[in-house]
């Protein structure tokens, strides 16, 4: 493992040769940002890309050399792979791919516009089919390699007032885990693809949602610090599972609205009333400044 200096930079002194590579999606704030943290204090040279170039130098410099940057729009399918080549003709071999980046849109689905729609689908599950393919266009021939899907909650349950977001994020589950079936079922048995499925995480994704009604469902649970997402992201590289929920309680508590949806009708009402309440809970102890207590 690559060690830390004072700051969260990495020294050319701390690169050594053969260091693992992971190309990071989306990761110029937010998750993504933590996310390439976590993954160069594991030893990882790490591709770090966002449609915001800036953002993507930025979150680089935070790493040092360890990390570069790129500009990359996770929709463009020629881009992704031209990123996961570029990896493999720099480092000779692709160990890790992220697909991070996805945006939220929250309202009621038929009042949503269709560009709002459509986005969320071509980014949240077009992208993460971009991303998952370009990776695997370098892994298959390899051998072997590690794809981790950011999906969320929302790609286990149909989330109230963030059903285009829950629509994509189905999408990106279910391309996710039927594509490691296929890996299997074609003999890769040494290239892990994993869904990532946290709860609510205070990102910027988040931060202008505190009083929107549509976002409460994302508070309704155990909100979660970035670097927290990260450090099971990070556990992820050591013992791949086909799915990680966090916290792992929520995930069988989710399920059961889609299992039995007409007690989840039944329910709405009250579910919605518990998480406005939990949003407004947490509006005022992050304005107080009591979370989130630690960053790390
Ligand atoms: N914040 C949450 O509550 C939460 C919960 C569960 C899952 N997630 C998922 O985590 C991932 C990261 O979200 P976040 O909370 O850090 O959001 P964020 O808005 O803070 O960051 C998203 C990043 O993606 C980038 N991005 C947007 N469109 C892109 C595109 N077309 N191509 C490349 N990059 C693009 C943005 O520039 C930004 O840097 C997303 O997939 C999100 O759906 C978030």
């Amino acid at each position: 493992m690559v060690a830390r200096d004072a700051g969260i930079g990495y020294s050319a002194a701390d690169m050594v040769a053969g260091m693992r590579t992971a190309v990071v999606t989306g990761a110029g704030g937010g998750l993504g940002r933590a996310i390439a943290i976590e993954l160069a204090g594991r030893g990882y040279a790490v591709a770090v890309s966002d449609i915001d170039g800036g953002a993507a130098a930025a979150t680089a410099a935070l790493i040092g050399d360890a990390a570069s940057s790129s500009v990359l729009d996770v929709r463009e399918e020629a881009a992704c792979r031209a990123l996961a080549a570029a990896v493999v003709a720099e480092h000779g071999l692709l160990d890790l791919w992220v697909n991070n980046a996805g945006v939220l849109r929250t309202g009621l689905s038929w009042e949503q516009d269709e560009p709002t729609r459509a986005s969320m689908l071509a980014i949240n599950a077009t992208g993460t089919i971009n991303g998952t393919v370009a990776a695997l266009e370098q892994m298959v021939p390899a051998g072997r390699g590690q794809v981790i899907n950011v999906v969320s909650l929302a790609g286990i349950v149909a989330a109230p007032g963030e059903v285009t977001y829950a629509a994509s994020k189905h999408a990106a589950m279910a391309f996710t885990l039927g594509t490691l079936f296929d890996l299997r079922r074609a003999g890769h048995r040494e290239i892990h693809l994993s869904a990532l499925c946290p709860d609510g995480i205070w990102t910027p994704m988040l931060e202008d949602k505190l009083d929107d009604l549509d976002a409460a469902g994302s508070f309704s649970g155990q909100l979660l610090t970035p670097e927290q997402v990260a450090r099971e992201a990070g556990k992820l590289t050591e013992r791949p599972r086909p799915i990680a929920i966090v916290p792992r309680w929520r995930g069988p508590v989710l399920r059961s609205f889609d299992l039995f949806p007409r007690l989840g009708l039944r329910l709405i009402p009250l579910v919605m009333w518990d998480a406005r309440r939990k949003q407004r809970r947490y509006k005022k102890l992050i304005a107080s400044g009591k979370w989130p207590k630690e960053s790390g």
